[in-house]
């Protein structure tokens, strides 16, 4: 009997060893000049905390650090889309990550752009921060479907689509938020011990 317990004791250890962590880390930072990176980023936030147990840390480039991203399980980045390119202010973020015994390994990453026009840089941005993501060992991830494979984009200058300065048009909203959602869910996924 003493035997017949101590066995089911030991199984149940090991499953719960074996178990999603109850909650993850999602860190999301992005640049923003004129809010409407800002509003991208929130709408991202907003899916990733519908995730049961993900803790989620949302936060303008300028006050992100290397700490934030170490104890992330997922790194979600914003930028504007500037002349084609991820902002200067993003990508020395990237660029101070540390890198030596590859500490961002097997984190989970994702992007997210604002952009003026169509088929006007959007992509390449996307591309742009999951390629330095790559570069780290990361697992990349788009949005859940082929609308945003390579992550969730807004365009605001172009019609139909022209917003107000800072707002971002519902159904680009909508991806952010799927996006952020999706995120979590992985990261979830991944975080057995
Ligand atoms: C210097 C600069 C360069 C830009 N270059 C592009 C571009 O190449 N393609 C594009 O679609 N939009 C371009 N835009 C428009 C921005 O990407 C767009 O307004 C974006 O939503 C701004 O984000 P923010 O409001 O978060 O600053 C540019 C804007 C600025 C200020």
């Amino acid at each position: 009997m003493r035997s017949t317990i101590c066995v089911a004791w030991l199984a149940a250890l090991l499953l719960s060893s074996a178990h999603c962590r109850d909650s993850v880390h999602v860190l999301i930072v992005y640049h923003s000049e004129a809010g409407h990176t800002q509003t991208m980023a929130e709408a991202v936030a907003r899916g990733a905390r519908s995730v049961s147990g993900a803790k989620v840390t949302l936060l303008p480039v300028a006050e992100a650090t290397n700490e934030n991203v170490l104890a992330a399980d997922a790194i979600i980045l914003g930028s504007p889309v500037h002349n084609a390119n991820v902002t200067p202010a993003l990508q020395q973020f990237i660029n101070r990550w540390p890198f030596e015994g590859a500490p961002l390994r097997d984190k989970i990453g994702a992007a997210f752009v604002t952009a003026g026009g169509m088929s006007a840089g959007e992509e390449l941005v996307q591309m742009n921060i999951l390629h330095s993501m790559l570069i780290f060992g990361m697992i990349v991830v788009g949005g859940p479907d082929w609308r945003s494979a390579f992550g969730a984009s807004g365009i605001v200058e172009e019609e139909p689509f022209k917003t107000q300065t800072g707002e971002v048009a519902t159904p680009f909203l909508a991806k952010g938020e799927a996006l952020g959602k999706r995120v979590a869910e992985l990261a979830k996924r991944l975080s057995t011990k």
